[in-house]
């Protein structure tokens, strides 16, 4: 399991200290890049994200909620750990994202709202590293899991097979439910609220960790 905390719960005024407090228990750190029309919230864009990049070790995780996504991926200066992800509803030719991702040298991730057909990021299988499944509606933190996530991780394990593709899960994360995601075969967890909306995010990352009954490597 990794473990990739969301800042979309921190403290926006000192994202950077909010970060260092959980990084030895981090594997990537999360972006939740949102503009107010993809979703119904308004988040930050590369400004934010380029400026940290220059001060943090730790691989980024960036989920673009926006639409364009090809347009607006260039903008990210990114290293070749990083992952950025793009939702399969945000364009009519997904694979435009997928060249604009790759031109960029890191990790391609597609994701999908929780209701859209599992099947629509089937095609991409064999041109992405990793596969976002929403367990919550994308805009906001600190919802509600929903639990039909754990029968599309279960098809989407069988789909890829052994593409080597990795299943992220992001939405609703927490210790309650972290162990049945990471059964049903998710790799890489997003936990916001969980983690930042707690008065100690070291702790409640721990919490985690614990909860998956997974070793922390
Ligand atoms: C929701 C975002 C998530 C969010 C997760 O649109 O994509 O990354 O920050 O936060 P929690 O864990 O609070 O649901
Ligand atoms: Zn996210």
């Amino acid at each position: 399991m990794k473990l990739s905390p969301s800042i979309l719960n921190a403290d926006f005024s000192n994202l950077l200290a909010a970060i260092e407090r959980i990084a030895d228990l981090a594997d990537f750190i999360h972006f939740d890049v949102m503009d107010g029309h993809f979703v119904p919230n308004l988040t930050f864009g590369p400004a934010l994200v380029n400026s940290l990049r220059e001060k943090i070790s730790l691989p980024f995780d960036i989920h673009l909620m926006i639409d364009r996504p090809a347009l607006y991926a260039p903008s990210f200066r990114v290293r070749p750990e990083d992952i950025l992800t793009f939702h399969v509803e945000a364009l009519d030719h997904p694979h435009e994202a997928i060249a604009a991702i790759r031109k960029l040298g890191c990790k391609a991730g597609i994701s999908l709202r929780p209701r859209t057909p599992l099947s629509l990021v089937f095609p991409y299988l064999d041109q992405v590293d990793l596969v976002l499944v929403m367990s919550v509606e994308p805009g906001f933190g600190g919802q509600k899991f929903m639990p039909e996530a754990l029968e599309r991780i279960r098809a989407l394990r069988e789909e890829i097979g052994d593409r080597g593709v990795l299943i992220a899960v992001d939405g609703g994360i927490g210790p309650e439910n972290i162990g049945p995601v990471v059964e049903a075969g998710a790799e890489v967890i997003v936990a916001g609220a969980a983690i930042f909306g707690s008065p100690d995010p070291h702790e409640a990352a721990l919490r985690l960790w614990k909860a998956a009954g997974q070793p922390r490597n």
